[in-house]
């Protein structure tokens, strides 16, 4: 066990974890934020997506020991009301069916509009394409980030 400063939606957190814990579990087990879902826990399906400064990132394959210099975004922090464009895009086009993996999708639309805010379809697709959902509802996310970037 060791004791970590972290960074987590503009709050300094301190958890006391196994080095090798992944940031999945801080979140969910240690600060009961569990808005970041546990999908594979192999880094393949994308639920447990998060920001390290800005970048989307698979927190169930991501030691604590690994990001305690980072700003770590989760869907919690994304924004104050849920009023990100992302969300509200989500809300408009009444993307989720089960909803379970839509934090992890919204993450990584959130990420690639902040890195590239007019995506071409195809950009849009290559950034996606990891973020597994088994309602498949893949048409609405893709025209929900097409949305939220104009
Ligand atoms: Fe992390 Fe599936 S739970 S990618």
């Amino acid at each position: 066990m060791a004791q970590y400063n972290l960074n987590i939606n503009g709050k300094s957190l301190k958890v006391d974890v196994d080095t090798n814990t992944p940031m999945l579990w801080v979140l969910r087990d240690h600060l009961d934020m569990v808005g970041t879902k546990f999908g594979c826990g192999i880094a393949q399906c994308g639920a447990c997506t998060i920001h390290l400064d800005g970048n989307a990132v698979r927190s169930c394959q991501l030691p604590v020991s690994a990001v305690e210099d980072a700003k770590i975004t989760t869907i919690e922090g994304l924004s104050e009301n849920g009023d990100h464009p992302v969300q509200q895009a989500w809300m408009e086009h009444d993307v989720p069916q089960c909803g379970y993996c839509q934090a992890g999708q919204i993450m990584t639309a959130a990420a690639l509009l902040q890195q590239n805010p007019s995506p071409s379809d195809e950009e849009i697709e290559n950034a996606m394409n990891g973020n597994i959902c088994r309602c498949g509802t893949y048409l609405r996310i893709k025209a929900a980030v097409k949305t939220a970037s104009q």
